[in-house]
């Protein structure tokens, strides 16, 4: 019987007369993971991150790269693909960098024809998320990721103290994935990425992240950011920024507190029917709000910068987008319809 309120075990006809005096930790399997965390020292360059090589045991390691849904056979098609993946525990994943459109994904990909802001970016992706588990082992890694006693072991590693949450998950990134340099959302404590490939070759093809610093003219960015804490920090063209390490050994974790100066990027260029670039992807994500402002590269170009007009394009944008969703859709089509557009 599942009980998911004490009221219903109250309500409930059946009486439990035995209850278990120890409760066996079914994660327990998993805990020198914490212990190679404590144990990692921080590297400094670009920034401050943690690189631990060899993370899962050979065992487990093993287990997860053959399972059946990390290990899927060669694809005839992306179309294949992406229909293999839906039959076998994934669902497309709202995440950044990517569409949830499947229809749009396919289209820019059989085309090669990518709609993007090309100052910024030349693709965009589709990542999918297991959310049905075939294998035991990986539904017991993914419960121990997001135990309180993980999240426990990277506040105290990282220094997180705010109210936060943890979030991990299995992804599998399609080909064309890409976002420019960026230090993560202000919203962000802790990100970590677990490499999971399936590829003898995989640490020698480009679908690594890409830690980088700022080129010293655009250094500028990160006071900017320091000293604008109502200002969210967003995405920059890669060529303000210089790639300085790539986190490619298989079954690395990389972690790091995002902050001003935690540029990271990734632009994958892969034969995705062969094989997928698969990750276990986290984030320890703080409980408050967003930031009010949410400019782009384009508003932080010029230094200075100017604030006041970034503040002031965020107003009339809060109100536009306020106005936008107060107008129907049947209106919105006959108002184009008449403009001839
Ligand atoms: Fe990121």
């Amino acid at each position: 019987m599942k009980v998911d309120n004490p009221a219903d075990l109250q309500n409930s006809d059946k009486v439990i007369t035995e209850v278990p005096t120890q409760q066996t930790d079914l994660t327990a399997e998993f805990d020198y993971l914490i212990e190679k965390i404590e144990a990692a020292n921080f590297r400094n360059d670009p920034f401050r991150f943690i690189q631990i090589e060899n993370f899962l045991s050979d065992a487990h390691f093993n287990e997860v790269i053959t399972a059946t849904e990390i290990n899927r056979p060669p694809a005839t098609s992306t179309e294949n693909l992406i229909e293999d993946l839906q039959q076998n525990g994934y669902q497309v994943q709202v995440f950044p960098g990517c569409t949830t459109s499947i229809k749009k994904y396919l289209k820019a990909y059989n085309a090669e024809e990518w709609p993007v802001d090309k100052e910024l970016l030349e693709g965009f992706g589709l990542v999918f998320r297991l959310k049905h588990y075939s294998t035991p082992l990986l539904k017991r890694l993914v419960e121990f990721l997001n135990t309180p006693k993980f999240k426990a072991a990277l506040e105290k590693k990282f220094g997180i103290k705010e109210p936060n949450h943890i979030e991990t998950a299995f992804q599998k990134y399609l080909h064309a994935y890409e976002i420019s340099p960026h230090p993560d959302s202000r919203r962000k404590a802790v990100t970590y990425m677990l490499n999971l490939n399936t590829h003898k070759d995989s640490e020698k093809m480009d679908i690594h992240t890409h830690l980088l610093k700022f080129k010293p003219e655009r250094v500028y960015i990160r006071d900017f950011w320091k000293n604008n804490k109502d200002i969210e920090r967003c995405w920059v063209p890669w060529h303000w920024c210089e790639s300085i390490f790539e986190t490619r050994p298989n079954n690395s974790i990389s972690l790091f507190a995002p902050s001003n100066d935690t540029l990271h990027a990734v632009k994958l260029n892969y034969d995705h029917l062969q094989y997928q670039r698969t990750q276990l992807y986290g984030n320890l994500w703080y409980n408050g709000g967003k930031p009010p402002y949410f400019p782009s590269y384009k508003d932080i170009a010029d230094n200075p910068v100017d604030i006041e007009g970034i503040k002031k394009r965020s107003g009339m944008q809060k109100i536009q987008r306020k106005l936008d969703s107060m107008v129907p859709t049947s209106i919105k089509y006959r108002l184009i319809k008449l403009m001839g557009k």
